[in-house]
């Protein structure tokens, strides 16, 4: 949620800033902005993209070696340039970007304007770069220390940035809630909300930890403190990410290469975690923790978003194989609603970004409370990595399309090789079962690729229904969180209102909306409820609705029935989302494209988010 990036070093600080902007433009684009440093601060800033931005300053002076740039997602003050970062002080020598909510900035900003202050804009952010001016004029210190104090003063979550033209030869930055990679590269610093920006130049980084105050001078070592005043020392790790890994290697979109490289992001997650020829998962992230989960009384996962659907996978399968009651829990709620949480509990947080707000709030209290809790996360290092008990992380490689798809598939492997190991040492599965699940698991990427061959058939589908207004998603048992997935890949890209449900449910409610004009898209693969389904699809039929279902290679029945149907190859029954939920990423996929909707940067939402 807003992208952060500043460089000082021996290059022209306006060619790394751009390309950083791009490369965080997921996390937030309603508007940009860029800070130079030369005689004065050089602030250039619009609403829109980056690309706006390069246009509008493509006839300014863009030269210097030092400078930050930001791209927004607005949450106090609407998407305009005034509200655009940076914002700058009232004696116009301070800049700041930020990411993250100022929660007390209304009576900060109170009592700035009683001593005087003039706001320009209608941000939380404002207010940090004037209560920063205000302390140093007011108490004569200088600008760390001034930083330093307004931080204290501070409630609510922060990645900054600050620029000074004073101090033209230094970048101060700070966090607290908020992601901040700094990257150490030969006589010159990169700082970013990510890593992504960073990797082309250095593979040094410095992930800072909350609180934290780092200061980056030209030809001098890095410091850091914590804003209480104690000197930290740097601790520099290597980045293991490759630059193909971050762009779109040929594809239109980074949503439709990150479809396309399920088979290796699911590869990819069970690489070292299974082996084969002794018929045994590892996963050296939980290892410790093993007890607690073979004792747990209950499990509780608590995610957001597409993670949260995963989660959903996850109960489906601990219930079955390790016979421990597990519940799932938006973390929105959780975190506000007092749960009730026992030192036996082991709660499951999954998060792609590892830095969503809620879920990062809902850990606290769990471990507030005295449970256990694990991390399922993609980001290496991020803050919910950070934050748990121990963890596994999925190895999807980085994933910038908003709409999460590989993190999805890598979440649901890696809850099925926790539940599996779980199970076999709890005894609550055979022998033969985890083996026969094992070799199952090892043929998924080949099905996967198998599945993706259903490519133009589904774009077929996509261009029959691109215009309807409404869309229906059912599935059963395994296939329910699929449906509630397909549904929300969907709504987020295309705009199209969809609905999932349990497709027995349908007769509770949804099956009001059924007419000519409503497209239901079934999964109905073998196994399971497949008869159920079945007459869930004749329902539909007699109301006259289209079906479009997902059925296994060679299903005759379900084809006599439905109006269009995509195969996929068989597989065990709660390994069928792996694989179901491939055809609604790319049915989603090429209906948004068809509606010339922005695929990897849909209106209004954010990869990462930051916020509450
Ligand atoms: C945002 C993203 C979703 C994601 C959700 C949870 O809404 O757009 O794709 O599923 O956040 O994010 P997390 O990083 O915690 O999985």
């Amino acid at each position: 949620m807003c992208g952060i990036i500043a460089y000082i070093g021996p290059r022209q600080a306006y060619p790394v800033l751009i390309k950083g902007l791009h490369r965080l433009e997921y996390r937030g684009y309603d508007s940009a902005g860029i800070c130079l440093v030369n005689q004065h601060l050089d602030i250039y800033k619009c609403k829109g993209k980056v690309s706006d931005l390069e246009k509008f300053v493509a006839d300014k002076d863009t030269s210097g070696t030092i400078g930050m740039a930001h791209t927004r997602w607005a949450t106090h003050g609407e998407p305009n340039q005034i509200n655009a970062h940076p914002h700058i002080s009232q004696n116009q020598k301070l800049a700041i970007i930020h990411n993250g909510i100022i929660e007390n900035y209304a009576s900060l900003r109170s009592e700035l304007i009683n001593r005087g202050y003039k706001f320009k804009s209608d941000t939380d952010t404002e207010v940090l770069v004037h209560l920063i001016e205000d302390i140093q004029t007011q108490e004569k210190l200088d600008l760390e220390e001034s930083v330093r104090i307004a931080l204290n003063q501070v409630i609510g979550a922060y990645a900054i940035v600050i620029l000074s033209e004073d101090h033209p030869d230094k970048i101060i930055v700070a966090r607290k809630g908020s992601p901040m990679v700094i990257g150490i590269g030969k006589d010159e610093f990169f700082v970013a909300s990510d890593a992504t920006p960073i990797i082309e130049y250095t593979n040094n980084v410095v992930y800072l930890n909350d609180e934290e105050i780092a200061v980056l001078e030209r030809n001098k070592e890095l410091k850091i403190k914590t804003i209480k005043n104690k000197i930290e020392t740097p601790y520099i790790q290597k980045l293991e990410m490759s630059l193909s890994a971050i762009e779109k290697g040929g594809f239109d979109h980074f949503m439709l290469k990150e479809i396309y490289e399920q088979p290796r992001s699911v590869r990819d997650c069970m690489r070292g975690r299974i082996n084969m020829e002794k018929g045994i998962v590892h996963l050296g992230g939980i290892r410790e923790y093993e007890q607690k989960l073979l004792n747990a009384k209950r499990i509780i996962i608590t995610a957001c978003g597409t993670s949260w659907h995963a989660g959903l996978v996850g109960e489906y399968l601990f219930e079955e194989l390790t016979r421990i009651p597990v519940e799932v829990e938006y973390s929105s709620e959780f975190r506000y609603r007092n749960p009730v949480l026992y030192e036996d509990d082991v709660v499951i947080a999954i998060s792609q970004s590892g830095e969503t707000a809620d879920t990062l709030a809902a850990i606290d209290l769990a471990k507030s409370k005295g449970a256990t809790v694990l991390g399922i996360c993609n980001v290496v290092g991020s803050s919910i990595a950070r934050a748990t008990h121990a963890g596994v992380y999925t190895h999807a490689g980085p994933e910038i399309g908003v709409a999460s798809t590989k993190a999805f598939t890598a979440q649901v492997v890696t809850l099925t090789l926790m539940s599996l190991q779980i199970g076999h040492l709890k005894g609550t599965i055979t022998r033969s079962r985890y083996h026969q699940i094992l070799t199952e698991l090892d043929t998924i990427p080949e099905k996967i690729e198998r599945t993706l061959r259903m490519n133009e058939k589904i774009k077929e589908i996509a261009g029959i229904y691109k215009d309807v207004k409404n869309f229906l998603y059912l599935g059963r048992g395994y296939n329910f969180p699929i449906a509630l997935e397909g549904a929300l890949k969907l709504k987020e890209i295309s705009y199209i209102h969809a609905e999932g449900y349990p497709a027995a449910e349908m007769k509770h409610g949804p099956i009001a909306l059924i007419d000519e004009q409503m497209p239901v898209v079934v999964i109905a693969t073998k196994k399971g409820t497949y008869e159920k389904v079945i007459s869930n699809i004749q329902e539909v039929k007699a109301r006259k609705g289209k079906i479009i279902a997902i059925i296994n290679e060679g299903d005759v029945t379900v084809k006599q029935l439905a109006d269009h149907c995509i195969e996929i190859p068989e597989t065990e029954e709660m390994l069928v989302p792996l694989i179901a939920t491939i055809p609604l990423q790319l049915l989603s996929y090429h209906i948004a494209v068809m509606r010339h909707c922005n695929v990897d940067q849909p209106r209004n939402l954010a990869k990462s988010v930051t916020v509450e």
